[in-house]
């Protein structure tokens, strides 16, 4: 694996330590004591990783990361510390500004693993067919900046107060999200404010709806298109739906803040080949009957890249999480992904809650479903009969939302 990474680090041992652990790989170590120094390789090398101290010499390391960010978005940024608590961590790479946190004292091979993960990540999104298949999008999709607003109010922890007023800046979205969240899918009928439904609904939400009702502006497509996109919307507001709930019958707990998003963009890729390469996306479901819409891009290579790629590469390119971008990149291909246990549990209960979903959808007028192929350990086999009758009501509901969106 080839790739070059930066260090930013005043300890000369640990820099040493991390030499020696890539001396033999095609990963190019550089290093740097200062952001000035860091400043001055960025300017001649283009990095693949920043890896950086929480506290720099004469410089605060998240602030470093957040200009590496504005300057050179492309480079994926670690940061390192031995004393910050896992929560603020988890904030930091939950809201994208830190692409990976590593605790110190380092545990090397753990190290190792990880930097050569990212490596791969970051050379299978500059894959030759799929730069060519990106390139040939006229008008490449970007995120709304009412978006990149939200991300950094919430970054900063700001009140539900200025939220609900950065929402308020286009009164479009406002609307829509009071519609939203009166409807059956969110169960009230009585908000009319903003900064009430912010409340109601939690941020991590409100931000999905935002997401949502950008991508599904009925601007954006022609008539024949909207069927397509009323099934994707519908599979990955259940997905997402459902996958926080068995992972908590699961686990007992609720999934993180920066975890409870994952199913809606999990086949974002999906939305941006039917915008922009209708016909494919056409050919891909008129053949996706027996195998599945992922298995007929795989067998007869329609795109000659997969929805997985293609939505892994914008979601990087907008600069959301790295959690987010390996989510859709690995979604149906839980075994590539790294060796984190972590990220592998959540990747292994999307692909199982997307294909619950798929089958009880396309079993949806039948009465009674015999969900037995999905027991899995540690859930009772009527627990899951249960969610797959509570789907299919789950599902009217959706499509009622998707009414109110479009
Ligand atoms: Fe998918
Ligand atoms: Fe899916």
């Amino acid at each position: 694996m080839e790739g070059k990474i930066l260090i930013v680090e005043d300890n000369e041992s640990q820099v040493e330590a991390f030499r020696k652990l890539f001396m033999d790989s095609g990963i190019q170590v550089y290093a740097a004591v200062t952001a000035g120094e860091a400043w001055d390789v960025l300017a001649d090398e283009t990095m693949d990783v920043v890896l950086t101290h929480f506290r720099m010499q004469e410089a605060d390391g998240l602030q470093f990361l957040k200009q590496v960010r504005e300057k050179q978005p492309g480079v994926y940024r670690m940061l390192s510390s031995g004393f910050l608590d896992d929560s603020m961590a988890f904030r930091f790479v939950s809201s994208g500004l830190v692409s990976a946190y590593v605790a110190k004292p380092w545990d090397l091979e753990q190290l190792h693993a990880k930097v050569e993960h990212i490596m791969t990540v970051k050379h299978t999104l500059q894959e030759k067919k799929l730069l060519e298949l990106i390139s040939s999008i006229k008008e490449l999709p970007s995120l709304p900046g009412l978006f990149q607003e939200l991300l950094t109010a919430m970054e900063s922890r700001a009140s539900m107060h200025d939220i609900a007023a950065v929402i308020k800046k286009d009164p479009a979205v406002a609307a829509k999200v009071i519609h939203v969240v009166n409807s059956a899918f969110f169960g009230r009928e009585d908000i009319s404010e903003v900064e009430e439904a912010a409340v109601y609904l939690g941020v991590g939400v409100l931000k999905d709806i935002v997401l949502t009702a950008y991508f599904i502006d009925r601007r954006h497509w022609a008539p024949e298109q909207i069927d397509h996109l009323k099934e994707i919307f519908l599979h990955s507001y259940l997905v997402n739906k459902y996958m926080s709930v068995i992972f908590k019958t699961l686990f007992g707990k609720t999934l993180g803040r920066g975890e409870a998003s994952l199913g809606i963009v999990h086949d974002i890729g999906k939305i941006i080949l039917l915008q922009h390469f209708p016909e494919r996306y056409q050919a891909i479901v008129s053949a996706a009957e027996a195998g599945g819409f992922y298995q007929q891009e795989l067998d007869r290579g329609y795109a000659g890249c997969t929805h997985a790629e293609i939505g892994a590469f914008f979601l990087d390119w907008w600069n959301l999480p790295a959690l987010m971008v390996e989510t859709a990149l690995f979604h149906h291909t839980p075994e590539k992904a790294g060796a984190d246990g972590h990220q592998r549990t959540l990747l292994k209960l999307l692909q199982y809650t997307d294909r619950l979903v798929n089958y009880v959808w396309y079993r949806r007028s039948e009465k009674a479903h015999d969900l037995s192929p999905f027991y899995i350990k540690n859930m009772d086999g009527q627990v899951i009969q249960r969610l797959g009758e509570e789907l299919v009501e789950q599902a009217r509901s959706a499509e009622k939302l998707f009414a109110r969106l479009i």
